[in-house]
């Protein structure tokens, strides 16, 4: 990866306010040499176990012959991980196989009786992710795929079907995957949701589609080096907040990152949106973008800054009336509206991923979810809980008369 905190920003933070924020950015960035429980996610080698990879590389295979589509439920961490790394990662118009569809992010009955008849032929199967193991909006889909599952296959050919990955102590699915018999993936102990990218919440679903996940884990493992990066990032999005410039844009020109963005928001979102502080994430495409937001970027209500990701490769082809790549072409619109944004007053960062494969993304996931948790003990806000999320699971909870 590649990092530029400087070209489109140097107007906005001068060397006195680095200065202001240096120390802090040390102290916390020494948290990261403590080998504690909330970094687990950072100290991989405590929990990787190599022979569950290979279990799940070996499960990806058996599922081939056997699985049209995998039905992937979950919600929050317990998804977006897994289909920010799925579409980046699958080509545009053809379906893996066997196909993932991820689930249990809405309750629409519309979109339920649509797939019912999409799946009608199909084989299926199904993984079911949820840390606490009892998140309605998760229990409520499988539930209702459950029952489909029941209608076509027997007890002892759902064991081959259906994998849950859960807690290893409690919860309603930990519950039903005893009770029946199911293959159990755990989540680890302390990891959050939005930090599980790189434990089987993600890995069991990108070994059924085929990827490289060993590549994956050993991409994220080299991007620990860019924690002095992930650092001076945080730092320069603090001096942002601290100079109201609440919104970060996300900003793509690669539609395959479209959820990684998705993934970006809430690992942001839910780190530091707590106590009345953090940055608000949104993301941004271009160019479709730029025909619509761009004019709120550029002559609006300054309160953006801007984070570009950046991916250098792609394949050729070359437009002989410019003489140039359209990759380049892509590369030179990118450039040209930091320097367009620069001059309107709205600062960008921009990130350079070298390629759209496992390897870099595993940086990427590595480097960003340093940056968020860096980014929160800068604002001093624990980045792994979210309280706020609570309060409407109890108020529904009390009218499902479920809890
Ligand atoms: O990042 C988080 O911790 C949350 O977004 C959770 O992943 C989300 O609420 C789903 O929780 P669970 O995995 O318990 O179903």
């Amino acid at each position: 990866m590649k990092f530029d905190f400087n070209t489109y920003t140097k107007d906005y933070i001068d060397a006195d306010v680095i200065k202001t924020y240096a120390a802090k950015t040390t102290s916390v960035k020494k948290k990261f040499e403590i080998n504690c429980d909330e970094l687990k996610w950072y100290h991989m080698n405590e929990y990787v176990d190599n022979m569950e990879l290979k279990e799940m590389i070996e499960l990806g295979k058996q599922l081939k012959e056997t699985t049209d589509v995998l039905l992937v439920i979950g919600i929050g961490g317990s998804y977006a991980g897994a289909h920010a790394i799925y579409d980046a990662l699958k080509p545009y118009f053809h379906r893996t196989h066997p196909e993932i569809l991820f689930l249990g992010t809405n309750l629409s009955s519309r979109y339920l009786q649509d797939l019912f008849v999409y799946l009608k032929d199909k084989r299926v199967s199904m993984n079911v992710i949820s840390k606490s193991g009892n998140t309605m909006e998760t229990m409520i889909t499988y539930q209702i795929l459950m029952t489909m599952m029941q209608k076509r296959y027997s007890k002892k050919e759902l064991k081959k079907r259906i994998f849950i990955t859960t807690n290893i102590h409690q919860g309603k699915l930990l519950e039903s995957a005893k009770k029946y018999g199911y293959r159990t993936f755990f989540v680890p102990d302390h990891i959050s949701g939005r930090y599980s990218v790189l434990t089987p919440v993600a890995l069991f679903p990108m070994a059924v589609a085929g990827f490289d996940i060993l590549s994956f884990l050993t991409g994220a493992k080299e991007g620990r080096m860019h924690l002095n990066y992930a650092s001076i990032y945080a730092m320069v999005r603090t001096i942002f907040f601290k100079r109201e410039r609440m919104v970060e844009a996300f900003t793509i020109y690669e539609p395959k990152l479209a959820m990684f963005t998705e993934w970006l928001k809430q690992l942001f979102a839910e780190s530091e949106g707590k106590d009345c502080k953090g940055i608000l994430p949104i993301g941004v495409m271009n160019p479709r973008d730029l025909h619509s937001l761009g004019q709120f970027i550029s002559e609006g209500n300054p309160i953006l800054f801007e984070t570009v990701l950046k991916i250098e490769d792609g394949p050729d082809l070359f437009l002989p009336k410019y003489q140039e790549h359209l990759r380049e072409i892509n590369h030179l619109v990118l450039d040209k509206v930091c320097e367009a944004h620069k001059l309107s007053g709205c600062p960008s960062n921009v990130i350079t991923i070298e390629s759209l494969d496992e390897y870099h993304l595993g940086e990427a996931c590595m480097f960003f979810m340093m940056a968020a948790a860096l980014s929160a003990y800068l604002i001093d806000v624990d980045p792994f809980t979210q309280p706020g999320v609570e309060t409407y699971k109890e108020l529904l909870a009390k009218e499902l008369r479920v809890l």
